[in-house]
């Protein structure tokens, strides 16, 4: 899997001084919450003799080990007095935003969790997270796919897409389209002189997704967590600016959540697309020998995505 920032949880499943249990990594994950707020990642399996450290108990800024009762901090080094120089057990760096808990799989982050650009993710609504059977490279895939946004979305595509390579870990691709559609949303937004969207999304590490809507000043985070081979774990987060208090942040907590509202009938329009897909092995093995064999609709911002996908670094070894 590239190395990225992985959503492993919502914030709101860890209160302080709890352990969870996640499968992540090709592993199984400890993830906990101190009783200070902060939290940390580790391996479950304790270095020691093997117990599952997702049982064990948060003591102060520590978990401690169920079996044998060693402890450790969010970075995986020992917390028992005395045991200082013990090898520890291995941790992943982890940031809670957009009411989410990430945690890095590639060794020391190579690039920071991202913000939206221009937008301070002041409110943000609760998670929505469902399990997808299929892999990983294909939520990404869908952001760049333009192919489907006639009949998945009734969008129809207007001019050619602007796709550009950031970074070594980041892809944009920005389109406007038409809104073509004939759901009772679609005949309203035309109706409100809403004819046209514009829709700029940037991808990092090939698994996190943020689309922003700077029209209406929101951003929706579509952050992915591969289960395994062949399923994905996706968390979507909408969020805008807001003011601190009052009733203006209270009427801004209102146009996120209709704006949420939106989005997710677009997610749920992809998850009944996407749902049994499987890829041809050109397009999963990463043999990305030529627009022709990745690609055969030539859709170049898809084309342009997935040869980033299989460049992206890869420095850990879980599938
Ligand atoms: S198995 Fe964890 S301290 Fe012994
Ligand atoms: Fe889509």
């Amino acid at each position: 899997m590239p190395d990225s920032w992985y959503p492993v949880c919502p914030s709101a499943a860890l209160p302080r001084g709890r352990a969870l249990a996640v499968q992540a990594f090709g592993r199984r994950l400890a993830v906990f919450r101190c009783d200070d707020g902060s939290c940390g990642v580790l391996d479950a399996r304790c270095r020691h003799f093997g117990a599952d450290l997702s049982r064990g108990m948060v003591i102060g800024k520590a978990l401690r080990c169920p079996l044998h009762g060693r402890a450790f901090d969010g970075k995986g080094a020992s917390a028992d007095a005395g045991r200082a120089h013990d090898s520890g057990q291995p941790a992943f760096p982890c940031i809670e935003r957009f009411g989410l808990v990430f945690a890095f799989h590639g060794g020391v982050p190579s690039f920071p969790l991202p913000f939206p650009v221009g937008i301070p993710p002041d409110v943000h609504t609760s998670a929505h997270v469902t399990t997808m059977m299929l892999p990983m490279v294909c939520v990404g895939a869908n952001a760049f796919d333009t192919a489907h946004l006639s009949l998945v979305h009734g969008r129809e595509l207007i001019g050619r897409p602007e796709v550009e390579v950031l970074s070594q870990h980041t892809i944009s691709i920005g389109f406007t389209a038409r809104v073509s559609g004939d759901s009772l949303k679609d005949r309203l937004l035309r109706w409100l002189g809403h004819g046209e969207v514009r829709v700029e999304t940037t991808c990092w590490g090939g698994n996190l997704l943020i689309f922003h809507h700077r029209r209406v000043g929101t951003f929706t985070v579509h952050a992915a967590l591969p289960v395994d081979a062949s399923s994905t774990t996706v968390f979507t987060v909408s969020g805008r600016a807001s003011p601190r208090r009052g009733l203006a942040r209270a009427r801004e907590r209102l146009r996120l959540a209709v704006h949420h509202r939106a989005v997710m009938s677009i997610v749920r329009q992809d998850e009944t697309a996407l749902a049994g897909l499987s890829l041809s092995p050109s397009v999963s093995g990463g043999s990305a020998t030529g627009a022709g064999t990745l690609d055969p609709l030539g859709d170049h911002a898809l084309t342009a995505w997935l040869e980033h996908f299989h460049a992206l670094p890869r420095s850990g070894t879980a599938a």
